[in-house]
């Protein structure tokens, strides 16, 4: 027996020396130490021994497995330590790493141009009216003196919900609505979605913006309206922009006319965007038609007015040079980073 435990105590160490790892250490110890284990049954037989040999046999038992234990702990400790200093070797972080970036938003560039133009026009005294964008009849045609066989009432360009309702066609019923609700003077700018039965492509699009401008009291001539555009245009596009307008014709308007500025891209000599012109169209604006005023409850022979409304797209495209509208709606944020 004391051969056996001579030879357990042996095999351990050997065995325990030679381990490289926790969890095989741990089967060391369940081999040698456990219920089944090796040294246990060797004790189990110890009930066979006569009484001399009981004693001693038992203290050198216990000698082995102090000195099991012991070993094993000391290599437990080792390994931990081993395993410990690997962690660390491989798990370290290098604080001078440069950080992986957040990916953040970044703003549209209509709504850079959207927030540049209120705060231009609430400069001049400006407030910010909202309408509706399902309208009726009444609103988006009849009360901006828009005949019933007018162009602009055709089914082709207008989404009609029915024969009364439909998808507002411009920012131009707001004004209306502000009229009947309020008394001048009036100095307001509508900005809003707009819908026109149109095909996509690189300057339509059956949704797009609009911002409407409405100034109302007594006195208002055409030298204000003229006044108030071109110094917007000024503000938006720089100093050295230069401005005309071309008389057109706005059923709600009258008289009425285009503004145009001189090219953003080329600064008037001639170029794609302008298609050598020097100038680009940028907003129709107009006197107030009297009979708009009348059917909104303001007194024409008391008060006069301008209007003007512009599409935001085309506004945006101009300032950043953008070719293709269909990248606003992309919102692809290489795209838009770069404004
Ligand atoms: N409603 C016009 C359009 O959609 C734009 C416009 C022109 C608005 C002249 C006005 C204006 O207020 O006076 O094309």
């Amino acid at each position: 027996m004391i051969e056996k435990l001579q030879e357990i105590k042996e095999g351990a160490i050997k065995k325990i020396s030679e381990v490289s790892d926790l969890k095989k250490l741990d089967e060391i110890r369940v081999a040698f130490l456990g219920k089944k284990g090796e040294l246990t049954s060797v004790l189990r037989g110890m009930k066979d021994l006569t009484n001399d040999e009981r004693p001693l046999i038992g203290k050198l038992a216990n000698e082995v497995r102090e000195l099991i234990e012991d070993e094993l702990e000391k290599a437990k400790k080792g390994l931990s330590g081993l395993a410990r200093e690997h962690q660390l070797k491989t798990e370290f972080i290098d604080v001078t790493m440069p950080a992986k970036r957040a990916n953040i938003g970044h703003r549209h560039p209509m709504n850079v141009v959207l927030d540049d133009l209120k705060n231009i026009f609430i400069g001049m005294g400006y407030s910010i009216a909202e309408g509706p964008e399902i309208e009726n009849d009444y609103y988006n045609f009849e009360a901006l003196n828009i005949p019933e066989n007018h162009a602009a009432r055709d089914e082709q360009d207008t989404f009609y919900i029915n024969k009364d309702i439909m998808l507002r066609t411009a920012t131009s019923p707001v004004q209306v609505r502000v009229m009947e609700n309020n008394k001048p003077p009036i100095r307001i700018i509508a900005p809003g979605r707009v819908y026109r039965s149109d095909e996509v492509d690189a300057t339509h699009s059956p949704v797009f913006h609009q911002v409407e401008g409405l100034v109302i009291d007594k006195g208002v001539t055409m030298a204000d309206l003229k006044g108030a555009l071109a110094e917007f245009a000024r503000e938006l596009y720089g100093e050295k922009v230069k401005v005309k307008f071309r008389p057109h014709y706005f059923p709600f308007t009258e008289p009425s006319a285009e503004m145009d500025v001189s090219c953003v891209m080329c600064g008037g000599e001639g170029c794609r965007i302008c298609r050598g012109s020097g100038w680009i169209e940028v907003l129709g604006c107009g006197m107030v038609h009297p009979k708009v005023l009348e059917m909104s409850g303001i007194d024409p022979n008391e008060y006069s007015g301008f209007a003007f409304g512009m599409g935001l797209e085309r506004i945006t495209m101009l300032r950043y040079g953008i070719e293709d509208l269909r990248l606003f709606y992309e919102n692809d944020i290489r795209f838009l980073k770069q404004f």
